[in-house]
């Protein structure tokens, strides 16, 4: 596959002066920021600043109302829609998941690409994952939503993506397996493939982020290292941005 000016230069992401706004509604305002292809780059910030919409726009699901984003400094707005989808996988929020064995759900992608599995290699995604092999040939119709989301990031590793853009991958799962999962990503990031993470977990962003991107009301407010975003800001205002979560843990 031909890759648009591929490495250049660091540069994975770049957005210029972006909105996304419905009606007269602005969900996202005026976001400039560059994301680059080292480490894992989380987003964060309280409920409903923005960060699914931030990553719709990245993979173009949605288009943004104002403003640029360049994919590997190319203009999203010429790249076929079809070789986004290869190339940056998104783990949505809610899993969506179709009828049919969890096997069927993996290979949905790979089959368009031509990406061969044997039930072996797959048994070793399910692993990565947090599944054990039998999963492979169960329904998906009364999985737990745990399940889904973790059949959810397999079936996007399967298509083998440059990127992966993952929506709270980790917001229904026990400790072990959220262990596994950022195991998992740790080991990904290493072979080469970007992250970005959007997380509603202060430990979670530590234990995995080099950057972050702190969202606000659909305003981007800081762009900063994960060591400094820690060391610029004490735990109670870290804490008092993230509320409705603090206030869930500490039931
Ligand atoms: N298509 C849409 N039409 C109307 N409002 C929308 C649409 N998409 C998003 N919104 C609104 O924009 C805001 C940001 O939504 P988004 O899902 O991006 O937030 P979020 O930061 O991911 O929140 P959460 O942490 O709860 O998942 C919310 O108030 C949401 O209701
Ligand atoms: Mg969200």
């Amino acid at each position: 596959m031909t890759t648009p000016n591929i490495e250049k230069n660091n540069e994975l992401f770049k957005l210029v002066n972006i909105a996304f706004q419905v009606g007269e509604n602005k969900i996202l305002n005026d976001i400039t920021a560059d994301i680059n292809s080292s480490g894992i780059t989380g987003i964060i910030g309280p409920s409903g600043a923005g960060k699914s919409t931030f990553l719709r726009l990245l993979n173009k699901l949605i288009s943004p109302s104002e403003g640029k984003i360049f994919y590997k400094t190319q203009d999203t707005k010429d790249i076929p829609p079809q070789i986004i989808r290869k190339e940056i996988g998104l783990v949505q929020q809610r899993p969506f998941l179709f009828n049919g064995t969890i096997k069927e759900n993996i290979l949905y992608g790979p089959k368009i690409w031509a990406i061969e599995y044997s039930d072996n290699d797959l048994i070793q995604l399910l692993q990565k994952v947090a599944l054990g092999k039998e999963f492979l040939n169960r329904q998906v119709e009364g999985l737990s939503g745990g399940e889904q989301q973790r059949v959810s990031l397999a079936r996007s590793l399967a298509n083998r993506p440059y990127v992966l853009l993952l929506d709270e991958p980790t917001s229904s799962l026990d400790i072990n397996s959220e262990e596994i999962i950022e195991t998992t990503l740790k080991q990904l990031n290493q072979e080469g493939i970007k992250i970005i993470i959007v997380t509603h977990s202060l430990e979670q962003t530590e234990r995995l982020t080099e950057s972050i991107l702190f969202l606000r009301e659909g305003k981007l407010i800081e762009k900063i290292s994960t060591d400094n975003f820690f060391s610029k800001y004490d735990i109670n205002e870290i804490h008092s941005f993230f509320k409705e979560k603090i206030t869930e843990e500490k039931k």
